[in-house]
């Protein structure tokens, strides 16, 4: 009895040492974060598709680019050397970067471009974003080739906020264009005409069944009978928003934009250009092959690729399979408005305990911004563009048409250097009209061009309604996105704006947390932020051509009053602009009378 009693003390004693020596090691491996190096290396490859061969520019000779992955709160340098022919900017997607937009991306933004023989540093601070973001170039349309998954983990020690999944799969959802996009682009542009569109929608870089010469490299991926995998899905897509099933499968949603949601079951997901989703998939069906297909949400009939996207999921094991896999029958029509607006609504943040929701509730910033359609240069006065159609087609907030300037905005504001940019984005319409209507009077129409944009001071409370337009009958969807920050998506709804009934309706309790959200076509988003992250921000409309015309503008954020709370110095190595002026060269005195160097 005695003996037995002792061995059961010494066997308590080392369990506890072990156990404590456990929760030690769980406690120090949850707060560690570490750093990561990744190479990136542009450069041209060739490829044939739609039976015709094509060059386009990679990171590392890869369509889709590398994965990066890591932990939440983990840092990461990744080396970028031009190997093309081009200047080239890469952005990473919904990385909030606290402090740092020196390494954001956008072009004439925060750097300039980084030119062909020539490297630069970016560094990726992650911080609360846990779950899948991307990274894409961030100059021209460069992105539709030039872009991949980023993949962040819980931190070590932590766990999701589901059962641990058996596999993970990335799907990253693509466009493709044929001939030299930005080539075209540019011509088009200059002469104010529309844009080339795609020729076909790509799953992991390929086309699939349904395109020509393509069910060759048709992308395959396989399952095992009964295990959940977590899909990581990105919308790479240039200019669309997508509808996305698998065939006889249902899928979990469980994370939006590296922030975790309510799960919620679906046959299908609408993803807008620029969003993320982590998607649960129980392989649970009769072994055998299975479509899962990509197709566009259009919200007018344009002339666009209907195409649809494919790839094959393969059950393995032993079993006869001669047939064609079969078709996502529940994937929605490219027309329905009804069903890309059901599944947004079902989003909401999965706000408990561990996941708190922190949504501002005395905002200090109220914007109100139409987005729109616009024509350009009235009378061909003031304008960039050389020829081309009576009508210009531009894209505008609150009716300015974004213009890029020569010196990155972030260097004009950090050197204090004046001519750049002005200050004056208004926080509203400078006419109110009856905004969903469709109409082509030129005093609602016309824009002007600027580089107009909205300075915040830190920590200032904002809330912005962005309300659709139905101007040049151009009403459609816009998915806003936002560098440096994700907002909160408080509320959206048809019509005009109320500014008496409508907030009534806003969802303070556990609204979707997101950098990327759809305005709906002939109606109103509104979204908060707390602006505690200083620096220069872009913001834009995620279709590349919207972002062309112009539907985009910059918030700067004020340093606050401590070194932690304002922007990090900038890095020693980024790339020079061409249309540098002298006194960034050679040093010379800026506006407040201090000596600059570069
Ligand atoms: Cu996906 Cu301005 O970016
Ligand atoms: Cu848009």
């Amino acid at each position: 009895m005695e003996g037995k009693r002792f061995i059961n003390y010494q066997q308590i004693i080392i369990v506890l040492i072990l156990g404590s020596a456990f929760l030690l090691f769980q406690f120090l491996s949850v707060r560690a974060s570490s750093v990561h190096y990744y190479d990136f290396v542009l450069k041209e490859i060739n490829v044939t598709k739609l039976c015709a061969n094509q060059t386009i520019l990679t990171v590392n000779g890869l369509f889709p680019g590398p994965v990066i992955r890591v932990h939440k709160g983990d840092t990461v340098f990744v080396n970028v050397t031009n190997q093309g022919n081009y200047g080239v900017t890469i952005h990473w997607h919904g990385v909030k970067q606290p402090r740092n937009p020196w390494s954001d991306g956008p072009v004439f933004i925060t750097q300039c471009p980084i030119q062909p023989g020539s490297n630069f540093t970016y560094q990726v601070i992650f911080s609360e974003e846990e779950g899948t973001l991307w990274w894409h170039a961030h100059s021209d349309w460069t992105r539709s080739t030039v872009h991949g998954a980023i993949v962040i983990l819980p931190k070590e020690g932590t766990s999701f906020p589901f059962p641990e999944p058996d596999g993970e799969e990335v799907i990253v959802l693509g466009s493709w264009y044929t001939g030299d996009l930005n080539e075209e682009v540019n011509e088009d542009l200059e002469e104010g005409v529309d844009i080339p569109h795609s020729s076909g929608f790509l799953i992991n870089g390929e086309l699939g069944d349904f395109a020509n010469c393509s069910s060759e490299t048709t992308y395959r991926w396989s399952v095992d009978y009964g295990k959940t995998y977590l899909l990581r899905i990105v919308n790479a897509v240039s200019d669309d928003e997508i509808f996305f099933a698998i065939a006889e499968h249902n899928l979990t949603v469980v994370g939006l934009d590296a922030a975790y949601v309510k799960p919620f079951v679906t046959s299908y997901i609408m993803i807008s250009p620029g969003q993320t989703m982590d998607v649960l998939l129980t392989a649970d069906r009769p072994l055998g092959h299975y479509y899962m297909a990509s197709r566009e949400f259009l919200t007018e009939n344009a002339t666009q690729d209907h195409n649809n996207g494919s790839a094959i999921i393969e059950y393995t094991g032993d079993y006869n399979f001669s047939s064609f896999p079969i078709f996502p029958h529940q994937l929605p029509q490219v027309l329905d408005m009804k069903a890309a607006m059901r599944f947004t609504g079902f989003i909401r943040s999965l706000a408990n305990e561990d996941y708190p929701v922190d949504v501002p509730k005395n905002i200090t910033t109220r914007m109100f911004i139409t987005v729109s359609m616009g024509e350009l240069c009235e009378n061909r006065t003031n304008c960039n563009i050389t020829a081309g159609s009576d009508n210009i087609l531009g894209s505008t907030l609150n009716n300015i048409s974004w213009l890029n300037p020569t010196v990155d905005v972030l260097q004009a504001y950090y050197r204090n250097i004046s001519g750049y940019y002005t200050t004056d984005f208004p926080d509203r319409p400078s006419v109110m009209y009856n905004f969903t209507e469709d109409s082509d009077d030129p005093d609602l129409v016309m824009t002007a061009q600027g580089t107009r944009v909205k300075v915040l001071n830190y920590n200032e409370s904002v809330e912005i309604v962005f309300q659709g337009t139905g101007l040049l009958d151009g009403a459609g969807v816009h998915p806003m996105h936002m560098h440096g920050y994700s907002f909160y998506v408080i509320g959206m709804g048809q019509g005009n704006f109320d500014n008496e009934t409508d907030p009534l309706t806003f969802n303070l309790v556990d609204p979707p947390k997101a950098n990327t959200f759809i305005v709906p076509k002939y109606g109103w988003l509104a979204i908060r932020f707390v602006a505690n992250n200083p620096g220069v921000w872009f913001w834009h409309c995620h279709f590349d051509r919207h972002l062309s015309w112009g539907m985009d503008t910059v918030f700067i954020v004020k340093n606050g009053d401590t070194e932690e709370t304002s922007m990090l110095p900038p890095p020693s190595n980024m790339p020079i602009c061409t249309g540098y002026p002298e006194i960034f060269l050679t040093g010379g005195k800026n506006d407040d009378g201090d000596q600059i160097y570069l």
